[in-house]
């Protein structure tokens, strides 16, 4: 395959134009050391391009397209990188966009909800009204395509769309998944660690008498406890979405892959985000002072990538 020059590049930035696929083809083994992206999700949105993903007739098909660009992904990752992929869930529901009816997907959380047609066309079997699990049906099948599955994270949206439902809760999450190419791989948890919460002196006289019974139970009498850099983040990150006007389609806030970064990408390594949309991963590369290639169908989304770049807006204003 010939390699098309890229769309746009400096010497920190490399933006890729075609299809996601097509161009990491075109992209040299274990070349990046941290994969940081947002797959347009199943049946949920229409990007206006041809050969998007996202719109394949079944939750098997669409899994399948995931297996498949992951399967090259994994080529182009370094043996010790590592793969931070946010995917919603969709509901099966009627052509008007209600779940009530039948035939169609409907998306959920903050993206605008799309009418089916538009989006998948069917629940490949499952009855109106489910829930397809999505996120998890592509996690099993990259686990079975070789990738070490490491983390579940739930990605928890305080201030998630209010949704009309009345006969099931409203959606406030979405998952964040990290694999990896093998056991072992470069992860900094000091980089993501949190402050200590601080104690009520009531709940901390009950964790001391806790830590007191724990320390004499213990075979070696070692008292192990808390780290003194912070704590583990754990696996539930409480992290608002933004609105970013310019853009029609579903930005992630830019403290999701900046925390991935921290952990999972070498100091002066290489991010890929293989849907890069308005280079949103490529603003925390960027600002974590990592290279960045990033791959979009849609030359319109590379643009406005170049003008954050440009700008040297590394963030959105929230109340913009
Ligand atoms: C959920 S958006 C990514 C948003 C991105 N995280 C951001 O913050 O702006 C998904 C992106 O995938 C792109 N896309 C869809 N199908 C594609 C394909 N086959 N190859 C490459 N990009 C594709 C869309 O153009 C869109 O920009």
């Amino acid at each position: 395959m010939t390699n098309s020059p890229p769309y746009y590049r400096d010497e920190q930035i490399t933006l890729l134009l075609g299809d996601a696929l097509q161009q990491l083809r075109t992209l040299p083994d274990g070349s990046v050391d941290c994969i940081v992206t947002s797959p347009p999700y199943y049946g949920l949105r229409d990007y206006g391009t041809e050969g998007q993903y996202g719109l394949e007739a079944s939750p098997a098909e669409y899994v399948e397209t995931m297996r498949r660009l992951f399967a090259e992904a994994r080529r182009v990752l370094a043996n010790d990188g590592t793969c931070w992929i946010n995917l919603g869930d969709s509901y099966v529901c009627s052509p008007k966009g209600s779940e009530s009816k039948t035939d169609g997907l409907v998306g959920r959380s903050n993206h605008l909800t799309t009418p089916a047609g538009s989006g998948g066309k069917n629940g490949g079997g499952l009855a109106a009204k489910q829930l397809i699990g999505i996120p998890w049906r592509t996690a099993f099948a990259l686990q079975d395509d070789g990738w070490f599955l490491r983390n579940e994270i739930v990605w928890h949206k305080p201030n998630a769309m209010p949704e009309s439902v009345r006969d099931r809760l409203s959606n406030r999450h979405e998952h964040l998944f990290l694999f990896t190419k093998s056991p072992r791989y470069h992860f900094d948890l000091d980089a993501i660690r949190e402050a200590h919460a601080a104690p009520d002196r009531k709940a901390g006289a009950r964790a001391f008498r806790a830590r007191d019974l724990n320390h004499q139970r213990t075979a070696t009498g070692a008292y192990t406890g808390p780290d003194a850099r912070g704590r583990n983040p754990g696996d539930i990150w409480e992290i608002a979405t933004r609105p970013y006007p310019a853009a029609h389609f579903a930005v992630f806030p830019i403290d999701l892959p900046l925390r991935c970064i921290k952990a999972g990408c070498k100091p002066g390594g290489t991010v890929l985000d293989p849907f890069s949309g308005s280079g949103t991963t490529g603003a925390a590369a960027r600002q974590l002072g990592r290279k960045y290639v990033g791959i979009d169908l849609n030359p319109a989304y590379h643009d406005l990538a170049k003008g954050r770049f440009a700008q040297g807006v590394l963030d959105f204003d929230a109340t913009a």
